[in-house]
């Protein structure tokens, strides 16, 4: 999206006052390898995309904050104090972090704000993390609030967690503030220590292909498997006192895995200790340009998900199969929540175009549905433009 047709779709719809609009700019984000680890207090390592969410807002010296984006023709006025839950979804997420800014002590005063986002919907990519974090940036500029990026993202994630109702764990949100263009974020979920690593791919591109499933159960399947991690834990902690499993080693776990009754539990557990160990050597699997290693990891990954962890599905499965057939791909696998959403591989360029062709053929043909491609280009993290 170009700025100034921003602007003046702004104008259009607001009018053009003394005050001008401010801009700003959330990515959305592709995992590359860490999945189902945030909650657990593990590690993850993905990167902020090009998409994102584009923010146009300025103070309206009313008390109505009024809400409008470009993607749907769902306009929204709130009251600029207590904020309650919107029958408009979309602007849940923008509110929700307003909800805890008022929470830590400001106030919210009327603004006219126009959303425009080009993360494709519904697809996995954190459209709205890119909502949230565009809507903290755009906040802590306007109103002089001082935090910095880690508050901005806890506040997003809260958000999400607490207004939206979305029980999430911090990656998203912290991919898309604290991307950088031609890196991917190691970060330690339990800690917050991050590092943002150079993604030197050379020949290779990143390629994410869309399922287009739409992902039904998502949110109700994410919560029972965080129960069941949460439940994995109780049975290690009678013997040994840990509160989340990204503080057991790989071999730990294997020792202590007997202590886990349900051999269901057990997969849940080993797939989020095992993924552990698989972010950290990817991590150094990429800074020694080792790739196809990282591939080797990537398909890994997406295999324990499929067997260990049960959050694939016949679409996921279906295109990560015939992604790993093409010449040219190093490693194919699901990337975000699950069941449904897209996949991530690391591509040749120059078999791109095969690559499109042939699994687009031959998923539609076993599914039914057709897939979209996009190639992958790292961006920065939410700022003002
Ligand atoms: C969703 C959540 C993240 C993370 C992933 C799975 O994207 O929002 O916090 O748990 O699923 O890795």
């Amino acid at each position: 999206m170009h700025i100034d047709s921003l602007h003046d779709k702004f104008y259009e719809r607001y009018g053009k006052e003394e005050e001008p609009c401010h801009t700003f700019f959330a990515p959305g984000r592709v995992n590359l390898i860490g999945e189902h680890t945030d909650y657990n207090g593990g590690y993850v390592f993905p990167c902020a995309l090009q998409y994102g969410t584009y923010l146009a807002v300025r103070l309206n010296g009313t008390d109505q904050i009024h809400f409008t984006t470009t993607n749907f023709d769902q306009p929204c006025n709130v009251p600029a104090r207590g904020f309650s839950r919107q029958d408009t979804k979309w602007v849940n997420y923008p509110l929700g972090v307003m909800d805890q800014l008022v929470k830590r002590g400001f106030s919210m005063k009327g603004m006219d704000m126009l959303f425009s986002g080009d993360v494709p919907n519904a697809a996995g990519l954190s459209s709205s993390a890119s909502i949230e974090m565009v809507t903290a940036v755009a906040m802590n500029d306007l109103y002089e609030m001082q935090f910095d990026m880690i508050d901005l993202i806890k506040v997003g994630q809260k958000a999400e967690n607490e207004f939206v109702g979305v029980n999430c764990g911090i990656m998203d949100q912290f991919a898309s503030g604290l991307g950088k263009t031609e890196h991917a974020v190691y970060l330690d979920c339990a800690t917050l220590d991050y590092e943002q690593v150079p993604l030197i791919l050379g020949v290779y591109k990143l390629v994410i292909s869309n399922t287009n499933k739409r992902r039904g159960l998502a949110d109700s399947k994410y919560n029972e498997r965080r129960a069941e991690c949460e439940s994995s834990v109780e049975s290690i902690a009678r013997t040994e006192p840990i509160s989340l499993l990204g503080e057991l080693s790989l071999a730990r776990f294997l020792d202590l895995q007997h202590l886990i009754p349900e051999e269901k539990i057990r997969r849940r557990a080993h797939h989020v200790v095992s993924e552990n160990q698989r972010v950290l050597d990817a991590v150094k699997a990429l800074k020694e340009s080792d790739l196809v290693r990282f591939g080797q990891l990537m398909n890994a990954s997406h295999d324990s998900l499929r067997d260990d962890y049960e959050v694939t599905g016949r679409e996921l499965d279906t295109l990560v199969e015939e992604a790993r057939k093409v010449e040219g791909v190093l490693g194919s696998r699901m990337t975000g929540a699950g069941f449904g959403g897209c996949t991530v591989s690391l591509v040749h360029k120059d078999a791109i175009d095969r690559f499109i062709t042939e699994v687009g053929a031959a998923y539609h043909a076993k599914t039914g549905l057709k897939p979209d491609f996009y190639v992958g280009e790292v961006g920065n993290g939410a700022r003002k433009l």
